[in-house]
């Protein structure tokens, strides 16, 4: 009989194994958010730190697990609660698992994979990059368009793409990566602890969200607000549990008839977001302290690869008032997509339709790498035009004085590049040709790459966590399982996990 648990237990525990974002998190909250988020803050210690954490989820998971549902704790009073939340998880869980498909362009990860030999390199076949642009003629009537030489985004645009996209890449590392805006302080962020997602990511006072009518005022969010009367943004961190209503206290507050989700609930088998909003295929209504949300309506996709839903937020004994769900899943955190082509048209369209004067809220996971790079585009192209000496650098420490830590990767940065390129061709002001489509090829080529590596070490780490997790635990199992007779209950559960 015991050999028999034991024998069933490595099944058992790798298909929990296979589930792992409901314990993640868990663990999270013991390990990364305990520490002080301030201690030894000087220049630039957050920006490599963040990166660090948030970047090395193989790394980050197997300690975890060996912490965390570690051992014992697995069969005697882990085991239940986790399955049942694993489980609510599930779908979540399943779709992170098969991560490869779901960047950038399923269509060139698969047709890549199942290709019969190496040889069919992807760049070879500019169509299989950029599907929207390459394949069809440029601009309209683009070949008989002169370039209007006193144009900023001309002037820019021609001056950007001499740059060699290593030399960026290395701008970025060298001088944007850890700059901080000097004089910001962050003091509502130290004084909570338990309301940030990452300890090592800040939110400065100068330009945080401060709630009204909450006896805490405090949420990880900050406004960012493009110069020239532009566009306002809220950068935000994946909501927590612990900050739900919090959130949507501010959502209405603020009246932001747009939230932009940016990230999944769980990436890389790491709880990067928790589920703040209303899940149509469990419930159609949720109730988070004294606001209820209510998914109205699934609208068609805005964009390619994103989702439209419409909630109703109604704070008790207050009109309700709507809002556009709108989640973008497949962007892999710290990197880019390798076709900006849906990122832009999703811009556009929230531009378009987001009410004049309205705010528009974004987050991710940690609410500064992929969600400033959003928000970039709009201030770049402010700037640009402002200033044809404009470098993206310069726009990040902009935002950076608003949002510390705005992007967080150099293929973000230099993702952020190839939005405002291949906006301006699609206005007409650029064509695709020479040092632009040079540049933009050697982005597609490095970001693919950067994708490639990051699936494959997912993929490495996840299977390193199951065989750890059999081992490890298998073995812990079996020798309590073995002195049976002191801890019949916990046999008992282990059978029923
Ligand atoms: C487990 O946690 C303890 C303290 O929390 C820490 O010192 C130790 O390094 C951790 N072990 C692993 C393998 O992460
Ligand atoms: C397991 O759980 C027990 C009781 O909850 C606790 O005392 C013990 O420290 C835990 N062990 C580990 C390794 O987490
Ligand atoms: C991954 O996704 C593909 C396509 O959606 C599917 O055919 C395949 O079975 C999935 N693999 C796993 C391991 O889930
Ligand atoms: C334009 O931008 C460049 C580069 O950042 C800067 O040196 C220059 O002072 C700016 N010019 C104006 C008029 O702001
Ligand atoms: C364990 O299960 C057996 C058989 O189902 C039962 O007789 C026994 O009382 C259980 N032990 C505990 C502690 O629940």
């Amino acid at each position: 009989m015991i050999y028999f648990l034991c024998w069933l237990l490595p099944i058992l525990l790798s298909a929990m194994a296979a589930n792992m974002c409901g314990g993640k998190r868990a663990n999270r909250h013991s390990g990364v958010r305990k520490k002080n988020p301030l201690s030894g803050i000087g220049p630039g210690t957050y920006g490599v730190s963040s990166q660090q954490r948030v970047g090395q989820g193989p790394e980050r998971s197997k300690k975890q697990i060996r912490n965390g549902s570690s051992k014992a704790n697995v069969s005697r009073n882990g085991g239940k609660m986790r399955t049942a939340r694993s489980k609510s998880r599930e779908s979540n869980t399943r779709s992170s698992s098969n991560t490869s498909k779901s960047y950038a362009n399923p269509g060139l990860l698969s047709k890549t994979r199942n290709a019969p030999s190496k040889k069919v390199k992807p760049q070879t076949d500019p169509s299989m990059h950029t599907p929207n642009l390459a394949s069809a003629t440029p601009p309209v009537g683009s070949k008989n368009i002169v370039l209007n030489r006193k144009d900023n985004r001309v002037i820019w645009a021609e001056r950007t793409a001499k740059l060699v996209c290593k030399d960026i890449s290395l701008e970025f590392e060298r001088t944007i990566k850890k700059y901080k805006a000097p004089g910001q302080t962050y003091k509502a962020c130290e004084n909570n602890e338990d309301k940030n997602r990452y300890a090592d990511v800040i939110c400065c006072d100068e330009t945080r969200v401060v709630l009204k009518d909450r006896a805490n005022d405090y949420i990880h969010a900050s406004y960012v607000q493009v110069p020239n009367g532009g566009q306002r943004y809220i950068c935000t961190q994946g909501p927590l549990p612990e900050t739900f209503e919090d959130f949507w206290t501010m959502v209405y507050q603020e009246k932001t008839k747009f939230v932009i989700m940016l990230c999944k609930l769980c990436e890389d088998n790491t709880q990067k977001c928790d589920k703040y909003y209303p899940d149509a295929k469990k419930k159609k209504k949720e109730t988070y302290g004294s606001i209820t949300v209510s998914l109205i309506e699934t609208k068609p996709q805005p964009a390619e690869e994103a989702t439209w839903n419409v909630l109703s937020v109604e704070p008790k004994g207050k009109p309700p008032f709507e809002v556009y769900h709108v989640q973008v899943p497949n962007w892999p955190d710290q990197l880019a997509p390798v076709d900006a082509k849906p990122m832009l048209n999703l811009y556009k369209w929230v531009k378009k339709i987001n009410p004049k004067g309205s705010t528009i809220l974004v987050h991710c996971s940690a609410g500064v790498g992929r969600t400033a790079t959003f928000v970039g585009i709009d201030y770049a192209i402010v700037m640009i035009q402002e200033n044809e000496s404009t470098m993206i650098g310069d726009v990040i420490k902009e935002i950076r004085k608003q949002r510390y830590q705005a992007i967080q990767s150099h293929v973000q940065f230099l993702f952020l590049h190839i939005c405002i390129f291949e906006l301006f061709i699609e206005e007409g002001v650029i064509h695709r040709e020479g040092a632009v489509a040079d540049f933009i090829r050697a982005y597609q080529n490095h970001a693919e790459k950067k994708i490639k590596k990051k699936d494959k070490e997912t993929q490495a780490g996840q299977n390193k966590e199951r065989q750890f997790v059999r081992e490890e635990t298998m073995e812990d199992l079996c020798s309590q399982l073995l002195s049976i007779p002191s801890h019949p209950a916990s046999c008992n559960k282990t059978i029923k996990v």
